[in-house]
C-alpha cells in the first residue's frame, strides 16, 4: 500500500539529500546510508548528487532505496519527496511509485502468489497540493502494477506460457477493465488468410492465436492501433539461433506484453483515449509444417512474401496484425513494438531502444511519452535505398535485407503493411531483457520496458 500521509517522528524513513555522490548510478547501494535515529528508527538518507534531478533520476532514486530497505526487511516506512519535488515537479510522485515498484520487484513463476507490498507512506507534500498528489499516487501504483505484470508475463517460462496461455492470462486480467477482448484462434486465422501468422505458428504443437482488445475512452474520436510481437519462444526455427543466443527467447513477447500492460493502464486510470490492440501470439520452431528459407507465402493483407531467414518471423506475424488494425479495425494511425532485431541490440546496447517514425506529429506525441517516463529512445533515419533492401524477386517484399541496418529495414518490412497510415515502430531488443542490469529499478530478466512510455503517449493525444 502506498499513499500520500503526514510526517511522523515515529517510523523509519527515506530521506533525500544533497550530496557529492550521485548515489542513483550503478553501485549505488554501497553508498547509501542508513543510519539509527533517537526515536530508535531507521532513517535511510540517499544522496541526489549535485545536478539538478530529473524525472527519470527520481525513479532511480527510489528504486534504489526501496530495494536497500528491501534487503533490510523494512516493511512499513515514509518517504519525504520535498526536496525531489522541489527539483522537479509535483508528477514525480508518480515517477518515484514507478520506481518503488521497480526497486522491489521479485520474479514470479506462473501460479505463484504476490509478494505483500509495503506500506509506504509519502511525506512532504504541501497542504494545497494534496489532492493533486493522491492522484499522481494512484496513477503510479497503476502503473507500477501494470509493468510487474508485464515483466512476470515476460519472465514465465516458455514451456509454461504458450502462446494461448499469454491470451488467457490477459483475458483474465482484462475482467477488471472496461476493455472488451476478442481472441482469434488457429482454426479463424487460417480461414481469414493471416497466413503469415499462421505459417509461422504452425511450426509448433501449441497453435498460434490474435488476441484484439479494444478501449474507448473517447467514443467518437480518433483510434490508435498498437501491436505487440508475442512470440513466447523463438528458437529461430530452421535458421536455429546458436545455443549461447538461447537464453532469453521465452522474453521474445515483451512488445506483446507492453502493449496489454498499457491497455490496463489507460482502462484503469480511464484516459480519455480510443485504442485498438492486436497482439500476434506464436511459437518459432523446427518441425515439418516449419517455414524454411526459399518459402513464399501469402499473408492477410494480399502480398506475397518470400521467407529469406526464419529467424525474421517477428515482422512477420506484425504484418499480419498490423493489417487487421488498418483493414478491419479502421485505426487513423498505427504504433508496432516488438523485440525485433539483435541490431538494436548492436547499435544502442540495453539501455535505448531504436525507433522510425513516418508522421511528425504522431512522434512528438512519443517523444513526449518518454520525456515523461524517462525511458530511451532514439530515432533512425529511413531512406528509398533501405526500402530497396527488402524488394523480392519472386514476391512483394522479402523477409530479409542484407547484413546491413537490420534494425530499420525491420521497420521498413512492417510499414509496407500499414496502407500509408501514422505510424511509429520500437524495437525493444535491448532493453526489454537485461542480463546485467544497468540501473536500480532494472532487474535481471524482464524490465517492463515501454509500458509507461506507451501510457504517457497515449496520454498526450488526451
Ligand atoms: N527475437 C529476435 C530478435 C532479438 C535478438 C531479440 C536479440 C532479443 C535479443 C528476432 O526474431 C530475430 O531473431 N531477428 C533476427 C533477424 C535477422 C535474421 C534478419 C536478428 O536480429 O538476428
Ligand atoms: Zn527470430
Ligand atoms: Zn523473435
Amino acid at each position: 500500500m502506498i499513499k500520500i500521509g503526514k510526517y511522523t517522528e515515529k517510523a523509519h524513513h527515506i530521506s533525500f539529500i544533497r550530496d557529492e555522490a550521485r548515489m542513483f548510478v550503478t553501485d549505488a547501494y554501497q553508498e547509501t546510508n542508513i543510519q539509527v535515529t533517537q526515536k530508535g528508527c531507521v532513517e535511510l538518507l540517499v544522496g541526489m548528487g549535485k545536478e539538478k534531478v530529473t524525472l527519470r533520476n527520481v525513479k532511480e532514486l527510489l528504486a534504489c532505496a526501496a530495494k536497500k530497505m528491501k534487503v533490510h526487511q523494512i516493511t512499513s516506512y515514509q518517504v519525504d519527496m520535498e526536496p525531489l519535488i522541489r527539483e522537479t515537479e509535483l508528477s514525480s510522485i508518480c515517477l518515484a511509485v514507478q520506481g518503488i515498484y521497480e526497486g522491489i520487484y521479485e520474479v514470479l513463476l506462473p501460479g505463484e502468489t504476490e509478494m505483500e507490498l509495503p506500506e509506504i507512506t509519502i511525506t512532504g507534500i504541501k497542504e494545497f497540493q494534496l489532492s493533486e498528489a493522491d492522484a499522481f499516487c494512484k496513477e503510479g501504483i497503476v502503473l507500477g502494477e501494470a509493468q510487474t505484470w508485464a515483466r512476470h508475463m515476460v519472465n514465465a517460462p516458455g514451456n509454461l506460457l504458450h502462446p494461448m496461455d499469454f491470451a488467457r492470462t490477459i483475458l483474465e486480467k482484462m475482467e477488471e477493465t472496461s476493455v472488451s477482448c476478442e481472441l482469434l484462434v488457429y482454426s479463424k486465422l487460417n480461414a481469414m488468410g493471416m497466413h503469415a501468422l499462421t505459417s509461422v505458428g504452425k511450426s509448433s504443437e501449441n497453435p498460434p492465436c490474435l488476441l484484439i482488445m479494444s478501449y474507448k475512452g473517447n467514443p467518437g474520436g480518433e483510434v490508435t492501433g498498437l501491436v505487440g510481437k508475442g512470440v513466447t519462444c523463438d528458437t529461430g526455427g530452421y535458421c536455429l539461433k546458436p545455443a549461447n543466443s538461447m537464453m532469453g527467447i521465452k522474453g521474445d513477447m515483451a512488445g506483446g506484453a507492453a502493449v496489454a500492460a498499457t491497455m490496463y493502464a489507460l482502462a484503469k486510470q480511464k484516459v480519455a483515449v480510443n485504442v485498438v490492440t492486436a497482439i500476434p501470439m506464436c511459437e518459432n520452431r523446427i518441425s515439418t509444417s516449419s517455414l524454411v528459407p526459399g518459402d513464399v507465402i501469402s499473408s492477410y493483407s494480399g502480398k506475397k512474401i518470400e521467407i529469406c531467414n526464419t529467424d525474421a518471423e517477428g515482422r512477420l506475424i506484425l504484418a499480419d496484425a498490423v493489417s487487421y488494425l488498418v483493414k478491419k479495425e479502421k485505426v487513423d494511425r498505427i504504433l508496432d513494438i516488438a523485440t525485433l532485431t539483435g541490431a538494436v541490440v548492436n547499435m544502442f546496447g540495453f539501455s535505448t531502444a531504436g525507433t522510425l517514425g513516418n508522421d511528425e506529429n504522431f512522434y512528438q506525441e512519443f517523444e513526449r511519452g518518454f520525456e515523461k517516463s524517462g525511458e530511451r529512445y532514439w530515432r533512425l533515419p529511413i531512406y528509398e535505398e533501405q526500402e530497396k533492401m527488402i524488394e523480392s524477386e519472386i514476391a512483394d517484399i522479402k523477409n530479409m535485407g542484407r547484413d546491413y541496418c537490420g534494425t530499420i529495414t525491420a521497420g521498413l518490412f512492417i510499414r509496407a503493411f500499414t496502407e500509408e497510415k501514422p505510424w511509429i515502430h520500437v524495437d525493444i531488443a535491448g532493453t526489454a531483457w537485461v542480463d546485467c542490469p544497468l540501473y536500480a529499478g532494472q532487474p535481471k530478466g524482464a524490465t517492463g520496458a515501454a509500458v509507461s512510455t506507451l501510457y504517457y503517449m497515449m496520454k498526450e493525444k488526451e
